[in-house]
């Protein structure tokens, strides 16, 4: 079973697909984080996120870069949203997540397009969202704990320009598939979040 989870920066979706591998048993990729790659591997060249030719000779990054902590600060985050909107970047990423989606036996990706492009033929497909709100507060607290130095007004227009930008750009934009499953978690705590998350699958799949 190949499980997509989709959606916006802080909606939940990273929490919500993290669960669901736990509790299916299944490989799970955080694709977000081979775009913060990008474009950390971007910075470390001394290169332009926005340059699509700097951007496409930094997906080379070697695989220790993954399990830099520095990938999942909010400056990653914005490095990540531009170097992510060049098609060649897409394409150069697309068969390491395409392989592992089809593995044998299922997976769960989490990301913008796992729905849409990646796994088209995925059993499931959540849509995860949030009001910007809620995703501010949310991320506010996680850099907080982190001891990141941010207010709570920049936080939110980050997540608006990256949201735009994700929204807007004609490379693979994030766009609910037509046959996703919206979970809202404005509302929700991370336990409510998830067990609506496992009821939809347990549905769909019916298990
Ligand atoms: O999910 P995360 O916040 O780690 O993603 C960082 C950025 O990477 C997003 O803002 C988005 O621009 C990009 N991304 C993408 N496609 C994916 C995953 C992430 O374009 N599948």
């Amino acid at each position: 079973m190949i499980i997509a989870v989709d959606g916006p920066t802080a909606s939940g979706k990273g929490t919500i697909a993290r669960a669901l591998a736990a509790h299916y048993g299944l490989p799970h990729l955080d694709t977000g984080l081979l775009y913060r790659a990008v474009g950390r591997q971007v910075q470390l060249n001394g290169g332009d996120a926005n340059n699509p030719d700097d951007a496409l000779a930094a997906t080379t990054f070697d695989e220790s870069l993954l399990g830099d902590p520095e990938l999942r600060s909010e400056a990653a985050g914005g490095l990540a949203s531009r170097v992510s909107a060049h098609p060649a970047v897409r394409s150069a990423l697309f068969e390491r997540q395409r392989t592992f989606a089809t593995q044998q036996g299922g997976a769960v990706l989490d990301g913008r397009d796992i729905g849409t492009v990646i796994a088209p033929e995925a059993e499931v497909k959540l849509f995860v969202t949030a009001s910007v709100d809620a995703r501010s507060q949310r991320r506010y607290r996680e850099m907080q704990e982190r001891g990141e130095d941010v207010t709570l007004e920049t936080i939110a227009e980050d997540l608006r320009r990256r949201d735009e930008r994700d929204r807007t750009r004609p490379a693979a934009p994030l766009v609910p598939a037509p046959d996703a499953c919206i979970i809202d978690t404005s509302a929700l705590g991370r336990d409510e979040a998830i067990a609506a998350a496992i009821e939809v699958v347990d549905q769909i799949s019916g298990s």
